[in-house]
């Protein structure tokens, strides 16, 4: 189904019963792209949503559907100061859902390291490497209920590139229960919208009732910075949006 956003721009929308469908639909996406393209850049977000296309595209693997051989990933986004060991990295999350239970080389898995000591450094050289390897064949993204997508919060601009961010509040309230007496991070490392803009097929993925508000914004308003994932209206390429019949539940039929 092709979806008319107020930019008028044509989104692919596929809506499914539940959140494991929404994880079984990307799955099957990036399996007919592995089957094309085995050399393909892969582009990963972390977060509750995608946690079933990953324990799907796992599935797939075991059963010898695909391979990863051939893969290079990167992941999104990073909390500032958090080693990539520590248990709530974006890095560790990455590692324990996908990298460690299927083939992907180490040598091609991609990550912003939080805990650099030069942060501009460490962004300007994930940019690079992003552009050495090709640039993201296909883009996975989940949705902030702030309208972030990766941790481009609300101010963020349509040009901006991969950078350290400020977390907004909201945002950090909703991560504090994960990091207990510590506080959750103030600051992330993060690809920025025009970072993320350039990939060549992007996957926006959503699930859930209290995503529903945030979807129909993002969808159907006027893009702007106070609702970064907007920008995907402006999108020029292919894009997919996956919801389940919960977050689709405030779109037009
Ligand atoms: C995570 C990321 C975030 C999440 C978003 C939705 O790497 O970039 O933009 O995709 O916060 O998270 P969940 O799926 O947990 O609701």
């Amino acid at each position: 189904m092709e979806f008319s956003t107020y930019s008028r721009k044509k989104i692919s929308l596929l809506i499914v019963p539940g959140p494991h469908d929404v994880g079984s639909a990307a799955a099957e996406i990036i399996k007919n792209t592995l089957k094309k393209k085995s050399r393909c850049v892969l582009g990963f977000a972390t977060g509750s949503t995608t946690v079933p296309l990953y324990r799907e595209l796992v599935g797939l693997y075991k059963r010898g559907v695909i391979s990863f051989r051939d893969c290079i990933c990167f992941t999104l986004d990073e909390y500032r100061h958090l080693p990539p060991i520590h248990r709530r990295s974006l890095r560790h999350f990455m590692e324990k859902n996908l990298f460690s239970r299927v083939d992907i080389p180490r040598e091609n898995i991609h990550y912003l390291n939080g805990a650099a000591d030069d942060p501009e450094r460490e962004c300007r050289a994930y940019g690079e490497e992003i552009r050495r390897a090709g640039g993201i064949d296909v883009q996975i993204l989940g949705i902030g209920f702030n309208g972030h997508i990766g941790y481009n919060e609300p101010g963020s601009s349509r040009l901006s590139r991969t950078r350290m961010v400020m977390l907004s509040e909201e945002t950090r309230a909703r991560l504090r229960p994960l990091f207990g007496q510590t506080g959750p991070p103030r600051y992330a490392l993060t690809m920025g919208v025009a970072t993320i803009l350039s990939a060549k097929r992007i996957l926006l993925l959503a699930a859930g009732r209290d995503k529903s508000r945030v979807i129909d914004k993002a969808l159907r308003e006027k893009p702007a910075g106070d609702l970064p994932a907007s920008f995907l209206q402006t999108y020029p390429g292919p894009i997919t949006v996956i919801l389940d019949t919960q977050a689709a539940r405030l779109l037009p039929h």
